[in-house]
């Protein structure tokens, strides 16, 4: 958590800022018609030639971008194109290109708008449940554990599914592994709170009937079934605390569930590793090893901007996902992989919009590590978020603002001021004030607005670092076998219908189904993508490739695909 005086004193303690950076356009020729004629030509040929695969996903990866409703989604592609010294607004981030992609709905069965554990419980379980449980039905009221204890009101997560079907099982989170995303695929709780028994002895003696949620990690099924567990957290998990996280949640029986974890590895006889730091992971003979635990963290792991980077440090979540996909590509049966972008959520709650874009990009190369490592004809690849904020994209910056910059010309603003693309409706960064005549806000003239510890201006005032979620859809955009299920709005739940049915198991586990794969150039263009994004829109771009080319693409494929 970041010290407020430090914001404060970064805020305003610059030196020489320039105020708007504008970033070049990447084309010549975006006044030209005949360049938005072609560009829509060749789209319209990539619609056409959409997959539609009908066989069964070996493998299942649900990239969870915590909070990334389509505003940060939006701001995220800009910045990634900015960072390549381009305008922005022309690129892609890679999902932005799937084939196919829904909305979702993502109200909780008591709330508007939505924690992070219930709407996990409504996309690992496909059951919608109430603000701030998790893994367990309506009945079950916040902090209620009697109810959370009653067989009838606990739900199966995909996981559990999965490894019923014995396909292997893992997830990876910048977040506490005991957070509330991870949590949704194994915890059953009244409070997505009890992440340590400390947690729960405020609510008595009923509420300490419940198991907090790193026992149930390490202590039940199928948390202790999981091959792949990354995160932070060794706090909540009574490992030896090394620098001085929020002492709330250290545990007070005294257990030390990363020695249980690894004792009954030992007692079953199976191949583990605990590792602790970027190097030990990166160490990992993933060949060999069946169980990986790694806690990089005493709590949530460090954002991008302010991550150690050196191999003493904390991994990329690009590096998490690499070992994880590596391990989990072993296994004969397939796998399902839950891969957590934790704190873009965070940075957005602090107001702080550097942090969560630069989230989402680490975010964005980690889901292409894995498209680089899976066979994407037999694996379903979800991206999608579990709700989203009240950040809004305002104003009318010209084109190739700096995302992050500051607008200095408007007609429309009634103060005069200049003023950020992106503010928040809520938020600790409210900070009006009243000058003897009106009310103002401040003039960020010479304001480094694009610092990491920039806080945005807020609409209403919350405690420091409570920037809240927002309740419109946020998007599902998939690609793999049965991708194309995502069609329209949604319930959020449905998302773990997809992903089961995609893969018969759970619900959907007797599923006779008809082979008509149709795999498609859109793959290779997914593929290839990234590499491209810095010639977006000129003539080497993949949106504008001449049909020919796909249709080449196209027949190399089924050619592999008659020969295998
Ligand atoms: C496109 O048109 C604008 C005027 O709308 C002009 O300022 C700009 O230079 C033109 N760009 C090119 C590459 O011709
Ligand atoms: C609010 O703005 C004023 C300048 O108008 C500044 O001095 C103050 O530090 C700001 N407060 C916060 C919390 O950002
Ligand atoms: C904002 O601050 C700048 C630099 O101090 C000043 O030139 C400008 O007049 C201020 N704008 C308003 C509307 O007060
Ligand atoms: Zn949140």
């Amino acid at each position: 958590m970041l010290p407020l005086r430090l914001v404060t004193t970064v805020l305003f303690l610059v030196i020489g800022y320039s105020g708007a950076t504008i970033y070049p356009r990447p084309s010549e020729r975006d006044n030209d018609s005949d360049y938005w004629l072609k560009l829509g030509r060749e789209e319209i040929e990539e619609a056409l030639q959409r997959p539609k695969l009908t066989n069964v996903a070996k493998n299942v990866i649900l990239f969870l971008g915590d909070g990334m409703g389509i505003t940060v989604n939006t701001a995220g592609r800009i910045y990634k194109g900015q960072k390549q010294g381009q305008s922005g607004e022309e690129g892609y981030l890679v999902w932005d290109r799937f084939p196919n992609l829904g909305l979702l709905k993502t109200y909780n069965l008591d709330k508007q708008v939505s924690d992070s554990g219930a709407t996990a419980t409504a996309f690992l379980t496909g059951v919608k449940a109430n603000y701030y449980t998790i893994g367990v039905n309506g009945h079950v009221k916040y902090e209620d554990c009697a109810a959370s204890l009653k067989e009838e009101n606990r739900v199966e997560s995909i996981i559990e599914w999965a490894q019923e079907a014995e396909k292997d099982t893992g997830f990876v989170t910048t977040t506490k592994v005991t957070h509330a995303t991870p949590a949704g695929s194994y915890a059953k709780t009244a409070s997505r709170k009890w992440e340590c028994d400390r947690k729960m002895v405020k609510y008595g003696p009923d509420a300490m009937k419940c198991k907090d949620i790193a026992r149930q990690l390490v202590e039940d099924e199928p948390g202790k079934n999981i091959k792949v567990i990354m995160g932070g957290g060794r706090q909540e998990m009574g490992a030896p605390k090394r620098d001085n996280g929020d002492p709330s949640c250290r545990r007070i029986d005294g257990m030390n569930l990363v020695k249980d974890w690894i004792d009954h590895k030992t007692e079953n006889d199976e191949s583990y590793a605990y590792v602790t730091n970027t190097q030990e992971l990166l160490a990992i003979d993933t060949s060999d090893t069946e169980y990986i635990l790694g806690l990089f963290d005493d709590t949530h792991m460090p954002y991008e901007t302010d991550r150690d980077t050196s191999s003493e440090g904390c991994p990329h979540i690009k590096e998490m996902v690499e070992v994880a996909i590596k391990r989990l590509s072993n296994s004969e049966n397939g796998f399902f992989l839950l891969v957590e972008g934790g704190k873009i959520d965070k940075g957005l709650h602090l107001n702080s919009p550097k942090r969560a874009v630069e989230e989402l990009v680490a975010f964005e190369e980690a889901v292409q590590q894995a498209l680089k490592m899976v066979n994407m004809e037999e694996t379903l690849v979800i991206v999608t978020a579990d709700h989203s904020h009240v950040m809004s994209m305002n104003g009318y910056p010209p084109r190739g603002n700096d995302i992050l910059g500051i607008v200095t010309e408007s007609d429309d603003i009634s103060d005069g001021l200049p003023y950020t693309t992106l503010t928040f409706a809520n938020g600790h960064g409210f900070n009006y004030s009243w000058n003897g005549i009106e009310v103002v806000r401040p003039n960020l003239t010479g304001v480094d607005t694009t610092h990491k510890d920039y806080v945005s201006l807020a609409g209403m005032p919350t405690y420091y670092d409570s920037e809240t979620h927002g309740g419109e859809d946020v998007a599902a955009f998939a690609i793999g076998p049965m991708a194309h299920l995502f069609h329209r709005v949604h319930e959020q739940s449905y998302v773990a219908h997809v992903m089961a049915y995609a893969s018969c198991i759970g619900p959907y586990k007797d599923c006779p189904r008809q082979i008509e794969n149709r795999p498609s150039a859109v793959y290779e263009i997914v593929k290839n993508q990234n590499k491209k994004h810095s010639k977006m829109g000129s003539s080497s771009s993949p949106a504008v490739w001449p049909s020919s080319i796909i249709v080449l693409l196209l027949t190399i494929l089924s050619l592999r695909r008659a020969r295998a």
